[in-house]
């Protein structure tokens, strides 16, 4: 598509905000610098409390800390922020809109974008505003970051608010795990080639892994993360997304409505985890002081801002079921930490062993075909498949080994690129696959809020030391299934 004749003007809430400095503009700037922003587009960043100057000075010196070496380039910088203008006004004052109305009507064709990199309570307001001050015209869109809400009641009270003033069309939600390559890439896999998409079911599949680990600790955001923990923050979004995607039927056509109807069906196939299930279903956990990579961390309520007293989880492990003709009797095993002894983002489909095995019986547990979909970092796949040893004196041993296909060396990738490009580029070609319904935040909400109002009745969450792979009772919950998790292969 080219874009230099889609003028599309971008409109950053919370332009001074930790993600739009270290995320957003940063993958604005890639985007430019590989022609695809046209050249009449104008970002505007908006922020409380600011002088331009300042916004201004600030957002160049982050571009160059955030930008890496070999993508920084002082032309294509200075090209760059030609393109942004900050305004500074309160969010919540709907009559301090009309300055950003004038700005946009200097271009009354170009399309507008607006993206809300804010706190959600206040979205809103912001709409409110928008519509106050007549920014809003039939080509405007809107970005919402996450978390939508804190519960199922608070999502449903934002995208009502939100709803007022956007049709669900106009509507871009966030998740920016479904902006990663390897995460659409699922969709090629699964759909593309006969060989996995005449074997994904539980004829021939015998349980899935998906873990999201995370070697950082909170990062200065112990404030934000307590009121949510790892099950708000994670689970309910980026897990279930990847859950969706591996589990869901074939959709009948690429079209987002398509696809996202075919999500929602496994949110609402999957089983409730009650509160007698709770212990053979989940584990959670909390990280004390430990080491990452041979260096000391504190623990999670050693770190700075702490309430000392705080039980939120930063880790969960539950074992999932999906309650359909397809995936019945298969568990999904799912699990997402903070400081984990590696960054890691991976899909481990375990298949079935053969019905007659006919080796030697004490290679019975190797005889298992896996396929690991790594989705962060490395990207690429790997399958696990068993060939004989060789040489003259192995006779009929077993082995196993990889077929591996690596993203970055099959396509001579140069880069990666963020997530956030990605999202950005589609949301500006007014392309809605990327991005989650409505209905799907519900039904993803509705199945952690249960969780949650278990977990709110029960036992503080369990330690585990900074640098392993969550408490040892999650190996107790896989094993109870006569299963392994990755790392015990
Ligand atoms: C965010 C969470 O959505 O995802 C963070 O709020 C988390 O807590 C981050 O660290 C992880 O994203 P990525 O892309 O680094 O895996």
């Amino acid at each position: 598509m080219n874009l230099a004749e889609n003028v599309c003007n971008i409109v950053l809430f919370g332009g001074l905000g930790d993600l739009a400095q270290r995320k957003l503009f940063p993958a604005l700037y890639q985007l430019d610098c590989a022609d695809l922003l046209s050249s009449d587009t104008v970002i505007y960043g908006i922020a409380r409390d600011t002088s331009l100057k300042q916004a201004i000075d600030l957002t160049e010196q982050n571009l160059r800390n955030f930008i890496s070496e070999s993508e920084f380039s002082e032309n294509k910088l200075k090209v760059f922020l030609e393109k942004i203008h900050f305004l500074s006004f309160d969010f919540n004052d709907h009559t301090a809109y009309s300055q950003l109305s004038s700005e946009l009507d200097r271009d009354i064709e170009a399309e507008r974008l607006f993206y809300f990199s804010t706190p959600a309570s206040i979205y809103g307001a912001i709409c409110k505003g928008l519509d106050y001050g007549k920014c809003l015209n039939a080509s405007s869109r809107v970005v919402l970051e996450k978390p939508i809400g804190h519960s199922l009641e608070s999502s449903l009270d934002i995208n009502q608010e939100v709803a007022k003033y956007f049709d669900e069309s106009q509507i871009y939600r966030i998740d920016h795990y479904l902006g990663k390559e390897t995460v659409q890439n699922l969709i090629a896999l699964r759909f593309a080639n006969n060989l996995f998409g005449s074997q994904w079911n539980q004829n021939f599949i015998s349980y899935i892994e998906i873990t999201i680990a995370e070697k950082v600790g909170i990062e200065g955001r112990w404030g934000y993360f307590d009121k949510y923990g790892q099950l708000r923050d994670m689970l309910q979004n980026h897990l279930l997304q990847l859950l969706c995607l591996v589990a869901m039927d074939p959709p009948s056509e690429l079209s987002s409505d398509a696809i996202r109807n075919e999500k929602v069906k496994v949110l609402k196939a999957l089983r409730p985890i009650t509160e007698e299930m709770l212990d053979s279903h989940l584990v959670h956990g909390q990280y004390v002081d430990g080491y990452i990579d041979g260096k000391p961390v504190p623990g999670y309520l050693e770190e700075k801002g702490a309430n000392t007293q705080s039980s939120t989880e930063t880790f969960i492990a539950l074992k999932a079921e999906v309650e359909n003709w397809r995936w019945a009797g298969v568990p999904f095993y799912l699990r997402t930490g903070k400081r984990m002894p590696e960054k890691l983002t991976q899909i481990t489909v375990h298949f079935r062993q053969q019905p007659h095995y006919i080796f030697d019986p004490e290679q019975r547990a190797l005889a298992e075909n896996a396929l690991m979909i790594k989705v962060q970092p490395d990207e690429g796949i790997s399958l696990q498949v068993l060939s004989k040893e060789q040489g003259l004196n192995s006779g009929m041993k077993l082995r196993k080994a990889p077929l591996h296909l690596s993203f970055s060396d099959a396509f001579s990738m140069d880069r990666v690129p963020d997530a956030y490009e990605r999202l950005l580029l589609e949301a500006i070609k007014a392309n809605q696959n990327l991005f989650v319904r409505s209905d799907e935040i519900e039904h993803a909400w509705k199945w952690c809020d249960q969780i949650i109002s278990h977990l709110e009745n029960r036992v503080t969450p369990m330690p585990y030391p900074a640098g392993c792979w969550g408490p040892e009772t999650i190996y107790k919950m896989i094993e109870a299934d006569n299963r392994r998790w990755h790392e015990q292969s």
